[in-house]
């Protein structure tokens, strides 16, 4: 299989990108800083590329999935995006812009050319990394990040009708806390008390599972997503309480 990740330099992509390698595929990672990446991930696999990149850059990341793409792509993962809470800084205009366009952006235009490729080879799957924060109606200090997430939801929906008569698969991901190292830098060096975490490798299991059976959508763990169905039905006055 030939699998391209974009956000494969560090935390959930990097993990991916390990797992995919340990089975043989022709695997690509693709980030901003490469030298994030650890000297043993490509011991012994001839299969591994590397593509330095931002996908804010429109040009740069066409250039990238066009030239994975031969001679063929059967699986595009979007794992690049970031988080800011507002709580403790205010979002200034640049890292705004660059939330929109890494996080929504870079996402949906990787989609639309990468499915170019699937369409022609008649199949393929695309899938985004969201996020549980898309799912909350209420994100007090994240809320652009949570928007963004819904937009990827919404936009992996859109891709999903429009490719799986062509038998593409599109599958979002909607993962709670994952314990990477991202994580951690934005609680202190610790996010053990973030409720419900996962380790990187009980993610990997949840998203190749469903990667494997073609889900549309994969939410976990499942603890999150009542607590997220819990936290949408709390009154106005109670998330003024929250904010
Ligand atoms: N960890 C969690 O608890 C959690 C929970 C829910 C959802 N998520 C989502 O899962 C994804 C991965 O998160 P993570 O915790 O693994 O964070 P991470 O380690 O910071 O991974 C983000 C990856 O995206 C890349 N990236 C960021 N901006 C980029 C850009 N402009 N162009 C190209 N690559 C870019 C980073 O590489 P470079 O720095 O080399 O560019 C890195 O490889 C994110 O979309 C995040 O929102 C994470």
């Amino acid at each position: 299989m030939r699998v391209l990740i974009l956000g494969g330099t560090s935390g959930i992509g990097l993990a991916l990108a390990r797992h995919y390698l340990q089975r043989g595929d022709t695997v690509a990672v693709a980030g901003r800083d490469l030298a994030r990446l650890p000297a043993d991930l490509g011991a012994g696999a001839a299969q591994l590329q590397a593509y330095a990149l931002d996908v804010t850059d429109a040009p740069a990341l066409a250039r990238v999935v066009q030239q994975f793409s031969v001679p063929g792509l059967d699986l595009l993962i979007v794992a690049a995006g970031f988080y800011f809470n507002t709580r403790h800084h205010p979002l200034d205009a640049s890292t705004t812009l660059r939330m929109l366009r890494t996080n929504v952006g870079g996402m949906e235009q990787a989609f639309g050319l990468a499915a170019e490729t699937m369409l022609a080879q008649q199949s393929g799957q695309l899938v985004a990394i969201a996020s549980v924060a898309g799912l909350l109606h209420d994100y007090p200090g994240a809320s652009l990040y949570s928007a963004t997430k819904r937009s990827v939801l919404s936009l992996c929906a859109a891709y999903r009708t429009a490719l799986q008569p062509f038998g593409i698969a599109v599958t979002a991901i909607v993962p709670g806390y994952v314990d990477t190292a991202q994580l951690r830098a934005l609680n202190q060096g610790d996010a053990s008390h973030k409720p419900f975490i996962l380790s990187e490798a009980q993610a990997v299991a949840q998203i190749t599972q469903a990667i494997r059976l073609r889900e549309a959508v994969r939410v976990f763990p499942w603890q999150m997503r009542w607590l997220v169905a819990l936290l949408n039905c709390l009154p106005a006055w109670l998330l003024a309480l929250r904010r």
